[in-house]
């Protein structure tokens, strides 16, 4: 087994099947006593159960305690939570089974903001519209524009936004100030403050900078970022693939610069993810390019060495003020294979609230689909720098749209990996992504 597939199952720990059981067979316990109290007789009640699909990386624990409360307004409906895969494209690739042979266990599943048009294809998502009515735009118009717009495929609701995501700049508060440094605007002044602080630091288990490297959905970013960042583009206005300028070639330069200063390990091909955030909780990473997620779990987790250690800004760029980040978050969708539709609508809708997008942002810092969820007080004090967060979610980037994203992410994260790994050339690895992406985008 590999480096990265040992830490991939590491990386499943805190989130084991068995633990989650629990964690059910737990609340459904205390969803019976209460049954029992209220001396309503548990089997004169017609009930029906809604299985979620999430990830691990989603927090499920909060996904199980929406569920809960969901549970106790809505008389009837239990609510099983499945977790499975600790990235996207593994998510994905058990998802694509589960689907393609049109299994009705899953009524509701948690999809990554890359995969609408690929559900829209394929006819996994049970579209939405009918459900909506005459509220539908209203609806809709209430969510951020590119959120409402990733769920919209051909002019149909294929799934609703859950949160927000886009990344950002993590660093270490309090070594910068000891060091008497300012967060970075630019990738040199990153790369310099890096090199600064580790040299004065002395302690060989501190790296410089860290962003996704393996071969996962994360690396497409890596790779995407600083090529936007260069005034690139994957594609033209005519959706023709435009990956022959300048600006394609600017994420190996800065890719390799960084490592050739030391700023990033040289295991950054192994390093996926949530790896990230493992790296800086542990007290090992000064600056960190990952997703809203980090910072709760920085805040909040018992083992975290960097509690109130941590800034949040947006990412560098070449110039100051030239910054691009990759736009991510997450939707739930209903299953075109699901038995309870009706039912598994009612929750997705629950899912996709403004209430629940303020509870998932204090338990989780997940990013708000709502503009003015950022500035409601209790989201605020919980998360400081969600008030400079809502312009750098506005602006960011799409990954490309497209059904076929599956082998565009594929053709970009594994050249990006096999660059960062010593194992081609930046001239091999991008050849090798033209050829590969020109039948997609032609
Ligand atoms: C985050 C983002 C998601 C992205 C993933 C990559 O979960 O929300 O959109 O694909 O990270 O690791």
């Amino acid at each position: 087994m590999t480096a990265y597939a040992n830490q991939e199952k590491a990386d499943q720990r805190p989130f084991s099947p068995k633990e989650e059981t629990m964690i059910t067979r737990k609340h459904l316990l205390a969803g019976f006593t209460a049954t029992i109290l209220l001396g309503v007789s548990s089997a004169a009640m017609a009930q029906t159960t809604l299985r979620i699909f999430t990830g691990g990386q989603q927090r499920p624990d909060v996904m199980r305690k929406i569920a809960d409360e969901y549970e106790r307004r809505t008389p009837g409906i239990k609510v099983e939570v499945e977790v499975g895969g600790a990235t996207s494209e593994q998510q994905q690739q058990y998802l694509n089974t589960v689907m393609a042979s049109k299994d009705s266990a899953l009524d509701v599943v948690l999809i990554d903001v890359i995969r609408p048009a690929q559900y829209a294809a394929t006819g996994w998502a049970e579209t939405l519209d009918s459900y909506l009515g005459a509220e539908r735009d209203a609806v809709m118009a209430r969510y951020l524009p590119a959120y409402r717009e990733a769920n919209i495929v051909g002019g149909k609701v294929i799934a609703l936004p859950y949160f927000a995501d886009a990344q950002f700049l993590y660093y270490r508060k309090d070594l910068l100030e000891k060091h008497g440094l300012q967060p970075p605007k630019t990738w040199d002044e990153l790369k310099a403050g890096a090199e600064k602080v580790m040299k004065a630091e002395g302690n060989p288990n501190l790296s410089g900078f860290q962003t996704a490297g393996a071969p996962i959905e994360g690396t497409v970013c890596t790779y995407l970022v600083p090529m936007w960042g260069a005034g690139g583009g994957l594609t033209d206005a005519q959706g023709k693939l435009a990956l022959g300028a300048e600006a394609a070639k600017r994420p190996f330069q800065l890719w390799a610069d960084l490592r050739a200063a030391n700023v990033t390990p040289s295991n950054l091909a192994e390093i996926p993810t949530d790896r990230i955030r493992q790296n800086f909780q542990a007290g090992n990473l000064i600056f960190g390019m990952t997703w809203g997620y980090v910072w709760n779990r920085a805040q909040g987790d018992p083992d975290s060495l960097v509690k109130d250690k941590v800034g949040v800004v947006p990412l560098p760029g070449f110039s100051a003020n030239a910054a691009a980040t990759c736009i991510g978050g997450w939707q739930v969708m209903v299953s075109a294979f699901s038995k309870n539709k009706a039912e598994a609508y009612k929750f997705v809708r629950y899912l996709s609230s403004p209430e629940v997008a303020k509870a998932q942002a204090i338990a989780a810092s997940h990013l708000p689909v709502f503009a003015e969820v950022y500035t409601d007080p209790d989201v605020l004090k919980a998360n400081p720098w969600f008030k400079d967060a809502l312009p750098v979610v506005q602006t960011a980037r799409s990954r490309p749209v497209t059904p076929a994203y599956p082998r565009v992410s594929e053709v970009i994260r594994t050249n990006m990996n096999a660059f960062l790994a010593g194992s081609k050339t930046a001239d091999a690895a991008l050849a090798d992504m033209n050829r590969d992406l020109s039948p997609i985008f032609r």
